[in-house]
């Protein structure tokens, strides 16, 4: 799977997501990421990417022209029907489902924002979906689009070490995960509980379920409603 990030801020994208489990996925060629640099279509001698709102106010808003440009670079080289995302605190909830869907495409689009946003006409014209990853608001999208990556990437096949380690996690199937334990036995004189070192697997497996209703009923109880 190919993401292209569109940005003003390539370095940001670059910081948080060439490490780890991404950085090893990318070098096994699973997927890819490539950033477009929304300033290289500035088409100004300044690079100046962004301008005053028409109707006044406070704030700079980015200009349709190099944010559409910088889409234009790529768009022979992505599918014909590519989904198109653009970061925004007004969009959509991003969630486990949404990033399962993100995670079924061949490549992703993503537009971060600055400033007081993009102007409306290019969002118009070329994004498929808002999405936003909580009600706050965030100096820009590369943060965004990065969590966005990031919780798609590890749901594509092959960038996690086992197949099904996604398959247990919180929300995947509407509840929240078991508790983990490693070695030591014993810290702080808290012991780990003595059913996960019964070498009983059956016994196990309930204890996690168990665990799993028990940890949602008590932190995420709206979760159990949505199920129902
Ligand atoms: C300062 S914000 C603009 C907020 C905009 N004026 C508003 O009130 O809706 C600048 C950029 O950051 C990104 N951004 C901010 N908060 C976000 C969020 N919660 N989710 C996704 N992107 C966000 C968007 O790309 C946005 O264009």
């Amino acid at each position: 799977m190919k993401f292209y990030i569109l940005t003003l801020f390539p370095e940001m994208i670059e910081a948080a997501l060439f490490h780890s489990i991404i950085k090893k996925a990318i070098e096994r060629q699973i997927i890819e990421i490539e950033c477009i640099n929304i300033r290289d279509f500035a088409g100004n001698k300044h690079n100046q990417v962004d301008d005053y709102p028409y109707g006044g106010g406070a704030g700079m808003v980015m200009r349709a022209q190099p944010v559409y440009d910088a889409y234009e670079s790529i768009r022979r080289n992505i599918s014909p029907n590519c989904r198109v995302v653009y970061m925004t605190p007004q969009g959509e909830k991003f969630s486990q489902k949404k990033a399962e869907s993100f995670s079924q495409e061949d490549d992703l689009v993503l537009i971060c924002g600055h400033y007081e946003g993009i102007d409306q006409r290019v969002i118009d014209e070329i994004v498929t979906d808002e999405i936003s990853v909580g009600d706050y608001v965030l100096t820009g999208g590369e943060l965004a689009a990065a969590i966005v990556v990031d919780a798609t990437a590890r749901l594509v096949g092959g960038v996690l070490g086992k197949a099904e380690s996604s398959l247990n996690d919180s929300f995947s199937n509407g509840m929240l995960e078991h508790a983990h334990y490693t070695r030591p036995m014993e810290f702080m004189g808290r012991c780990v509980p003595d059913v996960l070192l019964s070498g009983n697997h059956g016994k196990i497996a309930k204890w996690r379920q168990e665990e799993s209703v028990r940890k949602t009923m008590a932190k995420r109880p709206d979760l159990l409603q949505d199920k129902s």
